[in-house]
């Protein structure tokens, strides 16, 4: 029998196993579980990187930890985190490392891919966008007029834009607010015009990133950039001052008529939705400055290790990815929301919907067969307490079974009143809510008639995490972010899929092409699409004069 064979039967028998405790611990309630367990509350909690977890609140004892941490042994999830750790080519569809955790290795411990150690590089990136950065803020870096540059335009997509976003918008308590920092992503033009509308051309800065430097939005609105500047500057000098590249790709940089002396380059070891620790962590950095730039890569390093050393059962990324994995596949749970109890992250769960969605949204194995289990839960979320005004009613009584993280901050970024008190006592009433609800009989008790007794009865027994952080920092944001790439990372290998590869949005991308020529072109051949699709085009050709 090869090693492979017995490693996959290991694994069956784990996820047996753990179907056969499900059936004997799935009825019971989180209300039980506390009662025959006053100690739960403290035990089941842990805390790694400056972050603190509590996940006392979910239907699970110590055996379904057990045994859903034997699962991971089986699956090999212990070699696979050191195989990526170790630059193995684990992003196998792209035959490529997969080495994010290289790009705040602060340790400076040499990081091998091919024999070849890559700190020096990622080192010497680090210290071009200190040295950039650094000249923007002290009003050095000026534009072509020699006024000060005063806005910062990140123009990108996804892993580009997603990442940058939410850390811009999350440590803006850090930020320097001498600067405005813009995000232009969507090909739609009203993103590019109502971000660009009140700056002033000659103190704009545009960082065009993108990997690959060929997507079509960020190409298309980095070249609306260009002519917005040329047209308030004429002068072709002006673009050298006013945009630089963030990119993998320096040849077609060049072409688009960037110096590649302002391009910061990262590697194809870095996947997009990976990659705000790398240079596309440019505005970042020019945000809240190198210093603290570099506190959040320590944030991020430091979870990676506990990543890498600590035992699964006190492994804060495994932990959350084996929970997910229990209700994701033994409770039938679709989705699973992301709740920040902290304005400044409002970002945070549209970030973590590609992080989690583009990797593990998978349905083949990673040897091309079909998956037999669920993969990648729906992601989604909004902060507290916005949420609560607005779809908790489903999470307290609706009929599905919505896991969720809440996560907060012990101290406030501004102490005003009795503001954060307020905050975070929502946000432990709602997980305290949702795990023990209030039974009929206590709702009866208070004298409501009979007939609203259900109307006014929460079932609970909705499983909850609570993530909390001292204070939403950079370094915490890095451990909180490293969190979740590992947790994604971890799952994928308990589901045996590639979650470094994202095929699935290639198809759509073809066709847009093909259409794009089918709207503004001669008119298509009758037979190229369904009929639904023909009659779009000819809906939009008929809008714009073309019969
Ligand atoms: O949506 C697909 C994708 O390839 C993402 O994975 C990536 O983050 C995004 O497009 C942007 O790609 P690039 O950085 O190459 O412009």
């Amino acid at each position: 029998m090869t090693e492979q064979t017995t490693e996959r039967q290991e694994c069956e028998q784990a996820w047996a196993a753990l179907a056969a405790h499900g059936e004997d611990i799935g009825g019971k309630h989180l209300r039980e579980l506390f009662a025959d367990d006053p100690t739960r509350g403290e035990r089941m909690t842990l805390e790694a990187a400056g972050l603190y977890l509590d996940y006392a609140k979910n239907r699970a004892t110590d055996l379904t930890l057990e045994l859903l941490c034997d699962l991971a042994r089986a699956a090999g999830l212990r070699e696979a985190i050191e195989a990526m750790f170790a630059g193995e080519r684990i992003n196998a569809t792209e035959n490529r490392p997969v080495l994010h955790v290289a790009l705040r290795n602060r340790s400076h411990t040499p990081v091998l891919v091919d024999g070849q150690d890559v700190m020096p590089a990622v080192n010497a990136t680090l210290e071009r966008m200190a040295d950039f950065t650094r000249r923007l803020r002290a009003g050095e870096w000026t534009g072509h007029t020699g006024r000060r540059i005063r806005h910062v335009v990140n123009i990108g997509i996804g892993g580009s834009d997603l990442g940058p976003v939410m850390a811009c918008r999350a440590l803006r308590a850090f930020a320097d607010r001498a600067l405005t920092f813009r995000f232009v992503s969507n090909i739609d033009a009203t993103h590019f015009f109502e971000e660009t509308r009140d700056l002033a051309p000659e103190e704009t800065l545009f960082i065009v990133a993108s990997k690959t430097f060929t997507t079509q939005e960020t190409m298309t609105n980095a070249r609306t950039a260009r002519q917005w500047l040329l047209d308030a500057l004429r002068d072709e000098q002006a673009v050298a001052r006013h945009f630089v590249a963030v990119s993998t790709n320096e040849a077609e940089v060049v072409k688009f008529g960037i110096d590649p002396a302002n391009m910061f380059g990262f590697w194809d070891w870095v996947g997009g939705r990976y990659s705000m620790t790398s240079a596309i962590g440019l505005p970042i950095m020019a945000a809240i400055g190198p210093e603290r730039f570099m506190e959040m890569l320590d944030g991020f390093h430091a979870m990676d290790r506990h990543f890498r050393e600590a035992p699964f059962e006190r492994n804060m990324p495994v932990l959350l990815a084996l929970l997910g994995v229990w209700y994701n596949n033994f409770f039938g749970a679709q989705t699973h929301a992301v709740l920040p109890y902290d304005q400044y992250l409002e970002r945070f769960p549209a970030y973590l919907q590609q992080l989690d969605m583009e990797s593990n949204g998978k349905g083949v194995t990673k040897d091309g067969m079909p998956v037999a289990r669920q993969t990648g839960p729906i992601v989604w979320g909004e902060p507290g307490t916005n949420g609560q005004h607005a779809f908790y009613q489903l999470l307290h009584q609706g009929t599905k079974l919505v896991p969720a993280d809440f996560i907060g901050a012990l101290r406030p970024a501004h102490a005003l009143g009795d503001h954060h008190a307020k905050l975070m006592a929502n946000l432990f009433a709602q997980t305290e809510a949702l795990a023990f609800g209030k039974s009929a009989e206590a709702v009866r008790a208070e004298g409501v008639p009979d007939a609203l007794v259900p109307h006014k009865t929460f079932a609970g027994n909705r499983p909850s995490n609570t993530i909390l952080m001292n204070t939403l920092d950079p370094h915490a944001l890095g451990a909180l972010v490293a969190l979740y790439e590992h947790k994604v990372f971890a799952q994928g290998v308990l589901w045996n899929i590639h979650s470094f590869d994202q095929w699935g949005v290639e198809l759509g991308k073809v066709l847009a092409n093909r259409i794009l020529g089918e709207l503004t072109g001669p008119a298509p051949d009758p037979a190229a699409h369904d009929s639904s699709t023909r009659a779009l085009i000819a809906r939009y050709r008929q809008a714009h004069g073309r019969i």
